[in-house]
């Protein structure tokens, strides 16, 4: 399951209630202890009972014995790879309490599932391998549940049956495993010897371990006071809706993750500092008069004030924090690595940020010793500490005070796809004390004044494709027919303003950032600004399309193969390239993404750069920038 997706599950707190998440790495026996739980619960019906008796002699790995693995490992490509690839949510229920648990998987790669089961959990069970000891996974799971805020650990010692019941055994892990956790936070850690194969110590004390005198996992599961998250914790309704069926009623749906609200409570919009007071509670069974944590409903207000999906209601004297720039733990989940300075899509809750980067690296974090690493990125898995900036402000809290509205993922916004989880820390106040300063001037009265309309004309492609030579003709022929224009070419702000930027890949992010930046001012003064930059990444590219008016950013891809500019070689560069002089050459051993619908598409091969340049003053034309005849003449 996406973390995405997780987010519209709710998760109550109860007494009765306990969530929980099993951790371990692959084989360490957490489906066969589920399996375990739910069979001898009595959630499986007779009939289910003997298809996995078959299952179990075609596919398992425990002989003529069922293999409990295969109950909850639900997928047959599951079953052939032999690992869990996804978080389960299995529910069972005793007598005393009913159970929520994420099955989570445990191979190294999966630590997303891994955090996301985390993340609504209460308890953890971390298994350990009687044979194993604790292995690098076992720790990176207590760390990222420790993390991830739970505070309740048990300490399973699978396959005691393994070696022999040996208290020595038992002794010696849980005193290993004790004296790494001891700083994670965790208010109680327990431990207990079991073999969920065999089922000792799972429901009832077994008598291989006699030495060990209970209470068996499931006891103690059934009985652990777990304090209820959201108690004491202020009103915060995140909107997931505007429900507004006529207009006469205008309300707003989600449900209270934490507090309570009554109806005349008065309440505030965090994010724009708006007023109100409750008029209603609704939900499908009735007005209510009081909403608590876990309701999900309807409240509307006696005010019409301007409120929408992601907004937080909460009350004047118990504000989330507002702020455009926050510092946060980041678990990354994606195979490309994170780029500081990149917009990413972010999820606070349920308000979407369309773009946020991060703006500073503080440390990575070593899961193993907890020790802070310097480090400029973060791979698959790993986990950091850095500074955000989002465009706009969010409504949070920090992620110690409030797990639901402390949280966030990070998006791609190309694929889409969820590459990163974070938990805020705190707000950085700098940026919300500096206002924007309204000015009279502005593009429209600068361009008017230039009589032109000012764009940006991007040029990208391979170094030594030719980009610089047409876009010195383009701004050429433009200002002969009197367009005010400036030209930014990649290798001369190279010389100033970007001389401290080199060839990495954050570099060039950095490197584009600080030239989208300039072009923009640029275009607000009213110019027709001509940039020229291999600029390889298609998400920089965006990102400076995003800073200006829709039709002003004129992508001008000069497609020209890579064996040819190797044969040009105009500045020798690529020589040094292949000869492993300089690093991190575009084309050799550093990427470029081709624009895949840029607005004008230049073949170079066998053109010359004149026509080039008039293609593009064409397409300029057919755009409505520029006039084709001179203007002088007009
Ligand atoms: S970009 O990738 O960040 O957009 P930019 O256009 O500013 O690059 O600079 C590219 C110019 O720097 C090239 O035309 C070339 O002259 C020079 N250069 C030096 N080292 C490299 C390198 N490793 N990769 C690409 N260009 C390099």
């Amino acid at each position: 399951m996406d973390t995405d997706a997780l987010r519209e599950l709710t998760f109550t707190d109860s007494k009765d209630q306990l969530r929980f998440i099993t951790c371990g790495s692959v084989d360490d026996g957490k489906s066969t202890l589920i399996g375990r739980f739910l069979h001898d619960s009595k959630a499986i019906y007779e009939d289910q009972l003997q298809a996995l008796a078959r299952d179990s002699v075609k596919h398992g790995t425990t002989g003529d014995d069922i293999d409990f693995a295969l109950l909850v490992d639900g997928l047959e490509a599951e079953r052939e790879q032999g690992i869990t690839i996804d978080v389960a949510y299995r529910f069972f229920t005793t007598p005393r309490r009913s159970f929520m648990v994420a099955d989570t998987p445990g191979h190294e790669q999966y630590t997303r599932n891994m955090a996301t089961g985390a993340s609504n959990a209460q308890l953890a069970v971390i298994l350990i391998d009687a044979r194993k000891s604790v292995l690098v996974q076992t720790k990176r799971h207590s760390y990222i549940c420790s993390l991830l805020g739970i505070r309740h650990v048990v300490v399973a010692l699978n396959k005691m049956d393994l070696v022999d019941y040996r208290k020595e055994v038992f002794d010696r892990i849980v005193d290993d495993y004790v004296d790494f956790a001891s700083n994670l936070g965790f208010t109680s850690i327990a431990a207990i010897p079991i073999s969920a194969r065999y089922g000792d110590n799972i429901i009832r004390l077994s008598r291989n371990t006699d030495w060990f005198h209970g209470p068996c996992l499931l006891d103690y599961l059934e009985n652990i006071d777990i304090q209820s998250e959201t108690a004491g914790l202020p009103f915060r309704f995140p909107v997931q809706w505007v429900n507004r069926p006529n207009l006469d009623f205008r309300g707003y749906a989600g449900t209270v993750v934490s507090g309570s609200i009554a109806v005349g409570d008065e309440i505030v919009i965090p994010a724009s500092g708006r007023n109100s007071r409750v008029k209603q509670i609704v939900t499908y069974d009735g007005d209510l008069v009081r909403a608590e944590a876990g309701d999900a409903v309807t409240i509307t207000l006696t005010d019409e004030i301007d409120i929408g999906r992601g907004d937080i209601i909460a009350k004047p004297t118990e504000r989330p924090e507002v702020a455009d720039q926050f510092a946060a733990h980041l678990i990354w989940m994606d195979q490309e690595p994170m780029v500081p300075g990149r917009s990413y899509a972010l999820r606070i809750g349920t308000q979407s940020i369309a773009s946020g980067s991060i703006t500073a690296m503080k440390y990575r974090i070593d899961v193993n010793t907890g020790a802070h690493v310097a480090a400029r990125t973060l791979s698959l898995n790993e986990i950091g500490f850095c500074n955000i900036a989002t465009v706009q402000p969010a409504a949070f809290d920090a992620y110690e005070a409030n797990r639901r509205t402390g949280s966030f993922i990070v998006i791609d916004r190309d694929t889409n796809r969820t590459v990163g989880a974070g938990m805020i820390a705190f707000p950085l106040r700098r940026a919300a004390n500096i206002a924007w300063q309204p000015l009279s001037l502005g593009k429209k009265e600068r361009a008017a004044l230039k009589h032109q309309r000012p764009c940006i004309i991007w040029f990208t492609g391979f170094s030594g494709a030719g980009k610089s030579t047409i876009a010195n003709l383009v701004d050429q022929k433009l200002f002969a027919m009197s367009y005010h224009t400036m030209l930014l070419d990649g290798d001369n702000l190279r010389h100033g303003l970007n001389r401290d930027l080199g060839f990495t890949e954050s570099d060039r992010v950095e490197n584009i950032r600080r030239v989208g930046e300039v072009a923009k001012l640029m275009a607000d003064s009213g110019l027709l600004v001509i940039c020229s930059f291999i600029s390889p990444y298609k998400a920089e590219r965006d990102m400076v399309r995003d800073l200006v008016d829709d039709g002003e950013f004129i992508e001008v891809f000069v497609d020209t193969p890579i064996g040819e500019c190797v044969r040009r070689d105009p500045k020798g560069l690529y020589a040094k390239a292949k000869s492993g002089t300089i690093r991190n050459f575009t084309g050799i051993d550093a990427p470029y993404e081709a624009p895949s619908a840029p607005e004008i598409h230049l073949t170079t091969l066998n053109q010359q750069p004149e026509r080039l340049a008039d293609t593009v003053l064409n397409c300029l034309a057919t755009r409505g920038i520029i006039v084709p005849a001179n203007r002088t003449e007009n």
